[in-house]
């Protein structure tokens, strides 16, 4: 599968290093596919990936994945041009989050909206997925599981394109993951805060980022 993916940071670097391996090829969609980072990272991305520009990314692609700071994720969509995405699979990595001094990490919207769903706005006719968004990066990096006890992470799902969520619960399911689906869009209104609770253990101190949600059945 042709994968593009906007945003070549840590999330998108390790999403694009973890489906490469996995035999797809990963177009990374950059403001600068010069600059000497995403020379690296095309280095290390296995199977003849490239670096283009977002809108070239998105054109070639089959599925696009997004994981760029939420300030920016508008001005990254646009960028791929108008109706670019329609009918594409877009997962929206992101999570929306702001920082103030007095408060630290919090969600920039919620409750009645999420950031999936203004993703989904701006990207007119997309088919979007929430996903990648629970976790930090090291874990879709080496996704070392199953663990001694056999379980797999779980990776929560959220979209209104029944197929669409199949194809990212697939590609979830090559990396290591265990889907399970959430709902429609409209649930990344609880997935995305269920990151903060990740976010805030990893930074506890007395965790590490490696550690992730599974599902426990009796
Ligand atoms: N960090 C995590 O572990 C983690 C885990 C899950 C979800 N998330 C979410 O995923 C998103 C990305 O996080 P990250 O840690 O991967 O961020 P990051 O390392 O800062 O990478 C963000 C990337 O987005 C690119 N970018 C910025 N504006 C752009 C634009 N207009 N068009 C194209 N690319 C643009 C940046 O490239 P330039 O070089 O051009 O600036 C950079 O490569 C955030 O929304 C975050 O909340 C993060």
């Amino acid at each position: 599968m042709n994968i593009a993916i906007i945003g070549a940071g840590n999330v998108g670097g390790a999403l694009g290093r973890s489906w490469a391996k996995a035999g797809h090829t990963i177009v990374y969609g950059v403001r600068d596919p010069q600059a000497e980072k995403t020379r690296a990272l095309v280095a290390e991305t296995a199977g003849g990936s490239t670096a283009v520009s977002v809108e070239a990314a998105a054109r070639a692609a089959d599925v696009v994945a997004l994981a760029t700071p939420w300030p920016a994720t508008e001005a990254a969509l646009r960028s791929a041009g108008d109706g670019a995405l329609r009918g594409k699979i877009l997962i929206d990595a992101t999570n929306p989050l702001k920082f103030t001094p007095a408060v630290g990490l919090e969600l920039a919207l919620g409750f009645s909206d999420s950031g999936a769903e203004n993703v989904a706005r701006w990207a007119a006719g997309a088919r979007v997925v929430k996903a990648f968004n629970t976790y930090g990066w090291e874990n879709f990096a080496d996704a070392a599981y199953p663990n001694a006890a056999g379980l797999r992470p779980v990776m929560f799902l959220a979209g209104d394109d029944a197929a669409a969520k199949g194809t990212v619960a697939g590609l979830a399911g090559e990396i290591g993951f265990e889907a399970f689906d959430a709902g429609a869009l409209r649930a990344a209104r609880e997935l995305e805060p269920l990151a903060l609770i990740w976010i805030r253990a990893a930074m506890s101190g007395e965790r590490s980022a490696n550690f992730t949600w599974a599902r426990l059945r009796r």
